[in-house]
């Protein structure tokens, strides 16, 4: 695997000030920059691409697709009822992995809406809760993916 993009969804671009307390104070350029240099590291290509809108997400996994070897995507709401990014996932013929900062089950921090996903079901796995790593380790459980 030599080339790999990540794709964040909505309000994400918001990170370093949208709910602190819940998100942490890292910025997505901040974000990116880890997971740019994480890639470096190993010899990867990485594009980095941020959408709030479904559709516009739909049209980077089909455009990516052609691109990268593997996507780490992290849907955000989209996770929780986005029909459309679960049906585009299913139909791009390369893996995805699904990421979160926060860990969607953890019922003590996360409204139970979160923990369900339409999406997780269709990638090759879901990392959440480890803050940006969990972006780090969807770069990995991709590299493990194609072995
Ligand atoms: C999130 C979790 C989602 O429930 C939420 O809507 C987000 C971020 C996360 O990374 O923890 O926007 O995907």
């Amino acid at each position: 695997m030599r080339r790999i993009a990540v794709v964040n969804g909505p309000n994400l671009n918001l990170l370093g000030t949208r709910e602190p307390e819940i998100y942490g104070t890292l910025t997505l350029a901040g974000i990116e920059a880890r997971i740019a240099a994480y890639a470096a590291e190993r010899g990867l290509e990485v594009r980095c691409e941020q959408y709030n809108g479904e559709g516009q997400i739909v049209d980077a996994l089909h455009r990516l697709s052609a691109w990268a070897e593997g996507i780490v995507l992290n849907p955000a709401a989209y996770t929780h009822y986005a029909i459309a990014i679960r049906d585009a996932i299913a139909a791009i013929r390369i893996p995805v992995v699904e990421v979160h900062l926060t860990d969607l089950a953890e019922r003590a921090k996360r409204e139970p809406f979160r923990a369900i996903s339409v999406t997780a079901e269709v990638c090759i796995a879901q990392i959440g809760g480890l803050g940006p790593d969990s972006y780090l380790r969807g770069i990995d459980a991709l590299l493990a993916h194609a072995g």
